[in-house]
């Protein structure tokens, strides 16, 4: 194992998608012999928008559900720390020292935010979810990560953590890598009814872990060219969220190459176009499925593994922590008062 690390995670909502899958997981497999990874499930990133108590009572379970879609998608639980972050609590303090290196102005730039707050119907941006790009800093920051891959959507908050990174090394000293990011082979996956991201709240998603028929249904209802009311008339093929599945998930480019030029002269139906997607689609999910069975029948599994992971993060995060007070000088402060009261009462 090099000492090369990397960092990522998702906040614990539910099951994994397709969009998650080329995002962003399919470059955390691919990446694991060749760093130390660390996978975060960001449960306090998901109260800046979803902090009711119900929220966080799924915790848990939504949190087993994703460990076990990056079990199945091939992380491998002995090589990598996975870990809940609330259980971690330097980040609490991580966060707050990051705080005072951002300005109001630079975070109220980064355009996610505004998305999040829309899609969760605020009307007003919350302090914490206007600081989640910093929470996420400190989570980059903490295991002082070299790599972050994610999609698209969060490409900007690691800009701000290199930023912070920067900022923290030139006031106190250097102790922070300027973390890379790196973005899936297709950043954003456009969701079935063709709006232009996959993603739970929409209800366009396919998931990781549906199973044969449900993918067959969805497939079915797809979006695709809706000039073409009949198999005969002429389709367009760009752009079409049909297309652009078989292109990403049909290994047979032969099939896919065939199907465009029929499509585009009116001389295929949609649904051979979708029967095909659909095997494509079970073909590409079957190794993923049987992975997450074998995993589900070993009960308390998942839990095992983000107890170690959580545990092994805390050592980590304790070490960080303590060189980042050190080069601030503020176990300083504590040690001299402490210090000096302790002679004071002995005086006395
Ligand atoms: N922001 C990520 C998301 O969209 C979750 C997350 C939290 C994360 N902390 C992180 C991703 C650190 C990468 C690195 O769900």
């Amino acid at each position: 194992m090099t000492e090369k690390r990397m960092l990522t995670g998702d906040r614990p909502t539910g099951k994994l998608h397709l969009g998650h899958y080329v995002g962003s997981l399919a470059n955390r497999v691919k990446l694991q012999d060749a760093y130390h990874c660390y996978f975060i499930i960001a449960d306090l990133h998901m109260l800046t928008t979803k902090p009711s108590k119900e929220d966080v009572e799924n915790i848990a379970l939504n949190a087993r559900e994703m460990v076990l879609d990056y079990l199945a998608c091939g992380i491998d639980p002995e090589k990598s720390v996975i870990y809940l972050q609330s259980a971690v609590h330097e980040v609490y303090e991580m966060n707050l020292f990051f705080e005072m290196l951002v300005t109001v102005p630079r975070l109220q730039r980064v355009p996610s935010l505004k998305e999040m707050a829309k899609s969760a119907h605020l009307n007003e941006m919350p302090l914490g979810l206007l600081g989640y790009p910093v929470l996420q800093a400190a989570d980059i920051l903490m295991p002082r990560a070299h790599l972050v891959p994610v999609g698209k959507d969060n490409e900007a908050h690691v800009e701000l953590t290199r930023e912070i990174a920067r900022r923290f090394n030139s006031m106190y000293g250097e102790v922070f890598p300027v973390p890379d990011v790196m973005v899936g082979e297709v950043p954003s996956l456009v969701g079935t009814d063709g709006n232009a991201k996959m993603s739970k709240s929409l209800g366009n998603a396919i998931y990781l872990s549906d199973d044969v028929k449900t993918v067959e249904k969805k497939v079915r209802g797809m979006y695709t060219d809706p000039k073409r009311v009949r198999a005969d008339i002429p389709g367009t093929v760009e752009g079409n969220p049909v297309f652009i599945y078989h292109d990403i998930f049909n290994p047979d480019k032969e099939e896919v190459e065939d199907l465009k030029t029929r499509y585009r002269k009116g001389k295929v139906g949609d649904v051979e176009v979708k029967d095909k997607l659909t095997r494509a689609i079970n073909n590409f999910l079957d190794p993923i499925r049987d992975r997450r069975q074998e995993y589900e029948k070993r009960s308390g599994y998942v839990d095992e593994v983000i107890f170690d992971g959580t545990m092994k993060m805390r050592k980590e995060a304790e070490q960080t922590l303590s060189a980042m007070k050190k080069a601030m000088g503020l176990s300083g402060a504590w040690n001299k008062i402490s210090r000096k009261a302790e002679k004071a009462r002995k005086k006395r």
